[in-house]
């Protein structure tokens, strides 16, 4: 079967090289791709947003399922357009409807669907231009730090935490005004939990689901966690804390009630739930859904499983994931992001990147890469993970360290201490 990966990141280059090992594929094609997706197929040149393009090339490579990487292509419908169309509806599409991609493209809808199911999460209210002046009034209820959260998509920018009460309500009317767009028509405020963050991934065919490994990530740019956020410069999967009494709350209080939540809503899920969650003093909570798979959990949690990946994926696809099993890999992955110098601010592409060929015991998912005829060449802020597996976390990580440290291209960066706080004192 020929098989279309959407997107151009690490988590899609990790799903392509995943996908690569199974014998059902024969054809694997990334669109837009880059040069670490290029290795295992074709790269297609199209925008997944551009869905009249993403049709043509489905039909033109005789491609028989679509997996979608970044959240954009499915907030806006890609899988919805697909059934509407009389030559695509029989291509499955591994990735939620535009009505189930809520859950991602509405934190308002998000939030309304974790209370009304009774899932723990910071508690909250929503406002838009008619209920502005009541902002005020919410904010100084709540204990700063003030947690706002513009409603749809922002790039990942449209979360802003203050301290300051007034700061707070001029962000408030800020986005309001239309500082990320239609994404701040609304916008929610709540409350601050103070924790660590936990990455809890499901596949689900809209019955049954899988527990994929956690992750977690570091998306801060600097040391220690510092500087300013980033889409995460690395991370760690299994994570120490998420045991067994830990993760047996979170199936018990988040994903069994989201799933019942869904089918109580009649939305019919099908494709991968990230739950991004924060440990609150043993208790887990939701801070965010986000209907796709994280990046750059994905370099670290694809390559923890055993079983094939197509497998599952055509268990979605057939609606009876309950018939699979998934086999996970109990040994420490951890991804090391190598990054532009300069971002998340302003960085300079095009460098030569080279060492990717003096590398051993690793796995390096390209991200922000693309072939020249100089070779490989930077094309983005986020550039390359460097994934290693080990017996322990500190193995895991010398190993991804070790390679890192054999890349080389002007300016590169990358964070020198991923996993720092879950080591044990
Ligand atoms: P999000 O885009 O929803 O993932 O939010 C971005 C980041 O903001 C999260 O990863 C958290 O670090 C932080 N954050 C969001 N909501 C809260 C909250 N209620 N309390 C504390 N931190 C939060
Ligand atoms: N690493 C966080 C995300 O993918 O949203």
């Amino acid at each position: 079967m020929n098989i279309l990966v959407l997107g151009s990141g690490g988590r899609e280059h990790a799903i392509v090289w995943k996908l690569s090992q199974s014998k059902k594929i024969t054809g694997i094609f990334a669109a837009p791709g880059n040069a670490g997706t290029s290795a295992f197929g074709t790269n297609l040149p199209l925008d997944p947003e551009d869905f009249e393009a993403v049709k043509k090339a489905v039909l033109d490579h005789k491609i028989k399922m679509v997996v979608v990487g970044p959240e954009a292509p499915l907030v806006a419908g890609i899988h919805d357009f697909f059934l509407s169309d009389s030559d695509l509806k029989g291509i499955p599409v591994i990735g939620p409807d535009k009505s189930a991609a809520r859950l991602e493209g509405s934190k308002d809808f998000a939030k309304s669907f974790l209370v009304r199911h009774n899932i723990p999460t910071a508690s909250y209210r929503s406002f838009s231009k008619s209920n502005s002046d009541q902002a005020l009034t919410f904010l100084k209820s709540l204990r700063p730090p003030y947690v706002i959260k513009a409603d749809g998509l922002a790039a990942g920018k449209g979360v802003i935490i203050l301290d300051d009460l007034e700061a707070a309500f001029q962000e408030v009317k800020s986005m309001l005004d239309g500082k990320f767009g239609s994404a701040g028509q609304k916008v929610v405020i709540e409350q601050f939990l103070k924790g660590v963050e936990l990455s809890v991934f499901i596949i689900t065919d809209g019955h049954s689901y899988k527990l994929l490994p956690e992750a977690k990530d570091y998306k801060r740019i600097g040391a220690g966690d510092t500087g300013l956020n980033t889409g995460g410069m690395g991370a760690v999967s299994p994570v120490p804390f998420a045991d067994k009494h830990f993760m047996d709350k979170v199936i018990s209080r988040i994903i069994d009630p989201t799933m019942k939540g869904l089918s109580e809503d009649e939305i019919t899920y099908k494709g991968f739930i990230f739950f991004g969650l924060i440990n609150v003093d043993g208790d887990p909570y939701v801070i965010e859904y986000n209907a796709r798979l994280g990046d750059p959990e994905s370099e670290a949690i694809i390559p923890r499983i055993k079983s094939d990946l197509f497998d599952l994926i055509e268990g979605v696809a057939e609606g009876n994931l309950e018939t699979k099993e998934i086999e996970t890999d109990n040994r420490f992955v951890t991804s090391v992001m190598i990054a532009s110098g300069g971002y998340p601010g302003s960085y300079e592409k095009g460098k030569v990147i080279s060492g990717l060929d003096n590398t051993d015991e690793c796995v390096i998912f390209h991200a922000g890469t693309k072939l020249s005829g100089e070779g490989v060449i930077t094309s983005g802020g986020r550039v390359l993970a460097v994934s290693s597996w080990g017996e322990t976390m500190q193995e895991a990580l010398d190993g991804s360290y070790r390679n890192a440290r054999r890349i080389s291209f002007e300016k590169m960066y990358f964070r020198p201490d991923i996993g720092f706080d879950l080591k044990k004192k």
